[in-house]
């Protein structure tokens, strides 16, 4: 690996900070979620009702625990840091004229301890975080205003901390809204809760579409603060593989996929691909979409782009057995992989499929990549002497990053730098839980909000360590 491969860790403000309304920061669209677990989901309530638990107010307390927390990040030699900036610390509401200080200033001590500590913050700007006034008084991104608000958060933090942060990525897999019949997604990623009388997929393309629009905008005026800033997109990325070599399966992960390139498609090139407006024609989809705009998207387009990589899916035609003139693939999405096992939350653990994501989002967008998420979540046992033996995380880290070695070292891809999730035990986004642990560092806390918040280091935290120093030569 390239001697500045930037080995690390990713984190998301709402997921470990805490300190929900502390230093003037306001609540956001994740604080009124309630805690889940694999089989309930989390409920959105519209308030902050007293008798809920909303295990992102406190999460991990990161907020006060900072610098200790930063020792143990470079203890173990991370090269950087992916974490957010929660939008609510600096725009408390999101329609404010003038950013919060004392957010701004949280930030430069968290990221002046990082650089002290030869760690790079690497920074999202937005992970699943619009402040709940944007989604409750505008309606979040089906609003074209919250364009103008969001742009005005990302100017304010990119000229305040363009000397601290060189990568930056807008929206934290964007795509996940794709899927519609999760109220979860559009509201986290978009601040959107779909009316009766709205069609889903036709509301998740308008807002969509305004969301390009602000990453563009973004894009552009990074470029005026600072032409050195890297702005880069992020993605969920799970491959899709199709279920066997019937050309009908062939063509309906070939379909399907298109649901994972959309919004990278537009990102990079700056521009609709034919199959998205072929779509939009045949479901009489109306996206609001001005020339203006199709000018800003043109301008704005990433440097580098960002993925997430925990699995793959893969799919079949409803057409296998028949031998018609079929037009669409006709998926029924998801069916068991025979070759794959799965997590106890049912995500599947397939280390090729990251070589093979590498590849393909490589050879489409000929732009570097970073692997800003991957990881397994599990439930851990803190044995009574204070350790933590995880070697099933340990596995299904070491399989993921001989593959990606070999996608760099064998297929050329030009790769920036591995993240692996919740490098710290922190809130799972999709069950609320702290049960379905990721880091590498064990935090004392439970799903129902008991615990001491005291840190132990797990086994993977010292096998991460050798990783890091032997530059992923000893895996
Ligand atoms: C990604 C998100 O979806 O996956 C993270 O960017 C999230 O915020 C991670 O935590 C793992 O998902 P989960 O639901 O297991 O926490």
């Amino acid at each position: 690996m390239k001697t500045d491969f930037l080995w690390g860790g990713a984190l998301a403000a709402h997921q470990f900070e805490g300190g929900w309304n502390t230093g003037g920061k306001g609540p956001s669209v994740i604080d009124v979620l309630t805690a889940g677990t694999h089989s309930t989901p989390r409920k959105i309530t519209d308030t902050i009702e007293p008798n809920e638990f909303y295990p992102n107010h406190e999460a991990i307390d990161f907020y006060h625990r900072f610098k200790d927390d930063i020792s143990l990040f470079a203890e173990m030699g991370l090269k950087c840091l992916r974490t957010s900036i929660a939008w609510t610390r600096i725009f408390p509401n999101g329609d404010e004229e003038v950013p919060n200080e004392e957010g701004l200033a949280f930030y430069d001590e968290v990221f002046d301890e990082l650089l002290k500590n030869n760690i790079e913050p690497v920074i999202t700007l937005s992970h699943f975080e619009m402040p709940l006034h944007l989604a409750n008084e505008y309606g979040g991104f089906r609003n074209k205003k919250v364009i103008d608000y969001f742009l005005r958060f990302a100017k304010v933090v990119l000229k305040r901390y363009q000397d601290k942060v060189k990568f930056w990525m807008t929206f934290n897999e964007i795509n996940n809204q794709m899927n519609t019949n999760n109220p979860l997604f559009l509201w986290t990623n978009s601040g959107v809760k779909v009316q009766d009388d709205e069609h889903p997929k036709e509301l998740m393309y308008q807002v969509a579409h305004n969301e390009l629009v602000a990453s563009a905008k973004v894009v552009i005026e990074a470029k005026k603060i600072n032409p050195a800033l890297q702005i880069g997109c992020m993605l969920a990325f799970v491959p899709v593989y199709p279920y066997s070599s019937n050309p009908n399966d062939v063509m309906a992960a070939e379909e399907y996929l298109r649901q994972r390139f959309f919004f990278g498609d537009i990102h990079v090139r700056g521009e609709y691909p034919s199959y998205a407006l072929k779509e939009f024609d045949r479901e009489g989809y109306k996206i609001e979409i001005t020339e203006e705009e199709k000018t800003i998207l043109k301008e704005g387009t990433v440097d580098f782009v960002g993925f997430s990589y925990y699995m793959s899916t893969t799919v079949k035609s409803n057409h296998s057995n028949e031998s018609d003139d079929v037009v669409s693939g006709g998926i029924s999405q998801s069916i068991d992989n025979p070759f794959i096992k799965s997590s106890d939350w049912g995500w599947g653990i397939d280390p090729v499929g990251l070589r093979y994501s590498l590849n393909l989002l490589y050879n489409r967008y000929q732009l570097p990549l970073f692997i800003v998420e991957n990881g397994f979540g599990q439930v851990d046992e803190l044995t009574e002497d204070k350790k933590i033996h995880d070697s099933d995380r340990i596995s299904y880290l070491r399989d993921h990053i001989i593959e990606m070695k070999k996608a760099v070292e064998y297929d050329g891809v030009d790769l920036i730098g591995y993240t692996p999730w919740g490098i710290i035990d922190l809130v799972s986004f999709t069950t609320g839980e702290m049960k379905k642990r990721y880091g590498m560092i064990y935090v004392d806390r439970h799903n129902d909000g008991s615990g001491s918040l005291n840190r132990y280091r797990k086994d993977s935290f010292i096998w991460y360590k050798n990783v890091i120093a032997s530059n992923g030569k000893e895996v």
